[in-house]
């Protein structure tokens, strides 16, 4: 058990180039972001930004050129391929624009996957009750292509918190959906992530949505800036990075 204090994600010096045909493109040369178990962050910024990098490096999903991550004192890097992905399916969930439903599964089964994979005997009753929160009781032996947008990202969101997860991330959650069902969806979001006081990282381009985060980053030219959504300055005592400009390279 971690004690309070612990992080939940943990990182120093992140840096991050691609090197691409058109040169080399330097994401972010030392940004460093500590988030507390429990709390919810929102990253806002421009397309092109590195918003999803930064979560996929978070979420230890692709490695940092230079730097650390750590997730609930663990630091991914050490592990082996099959140890990450097996720690990974453990403590984290995930949550993406486009919803990542197997087509060829009914909501149920796709609720219950994460949970069938590691063998819970519990698996179909626990993916019901998550589909009840989610008011889709009615539609469980549905496909994905029976379902609207709106309620295959309520299926994802059933998925994503059946585990119980530590840390979930999600990027662009309500980016494919319509303003109202956006905010539904946001709501019962939040309303489970309480219920199971996850730490939740989530990547939205909705200032509405990133303004109920506990806290907010706007990622910009490499550097993470900590305030409200709207803020531009840094605030004092803050951990925040201190990263330098995006470009490409000479
Ligand atoms: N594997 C890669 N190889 C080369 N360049 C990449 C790679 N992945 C991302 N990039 C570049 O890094 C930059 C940031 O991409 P990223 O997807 O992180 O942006 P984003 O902030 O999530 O944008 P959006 O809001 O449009 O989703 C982009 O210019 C992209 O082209
Ligand atoms: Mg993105």
């Amino acid at each position: 058990m971690l004690d309070k204090t612990s992080f939940a994600i943990e990182t120093h010096h992140l840096a991050k180039t691609f090197s691409t045909q058109a040169g080399v493109i330097h994401l972010f040369n030392d940004l460093s972001l500590n988030i507390q178990q429990g709390e919810s962050v929102a990253i806002i910024g421009q397309s092109g930004a590195g918003k999803s990098t930064l979560l996929s490096l978070l979420a230890g999903l692709d490695v940092p050129t230079s730097g650390t991550v750590k997730l609930l004192e663990t630091d991914l890097s050490q592990l082996s391929d099959a140890e990450r992905s097996a720690w990974r399916s453990e403590n984290l969930s995930f949550i993406f624009q486009a919803f990542h439903l197997l087509p060829e599964l009914t909501a149920l089964e796709n609720v219950q996957l994460p949970l069938d994979i590691r063998g819970d005997k519990q698996a179909a009753p626990k993916a019901k009750n998550l589909l009840d929160k989610v008011g889709l009781s009615d539609r469980q032996s549905h496909y994905p292509a029976q379902l609207s947008g709106g309620e295959q990202q309520r299926v994802a969101i059933a998925r994503a918190f059946v585990t119980t997860p530590s840390i979930l991330f999600a990027d662009e959650p309500t980016g494919n959906l319509d303003a109202e069902t956006g905010e539904n969806i946001i709501t019962q979001l939040f309303d489970i992530n309480a219920q199971q006081a996850t730490t939740l990282v989530l990547i939205t381009h909705d200032a509405a949505l990133a303004s109920r985060c506990n806290r907010q980053f706007r990622l910009e030219q490499g550097i993470l800036i900590e305030g409200s959504t709207k803020a531009r300055q840094v605030e004092p005592n803050q951990e925040i990075n201190k990263g330098s400009r995006v470009g490409l390279a000479e």
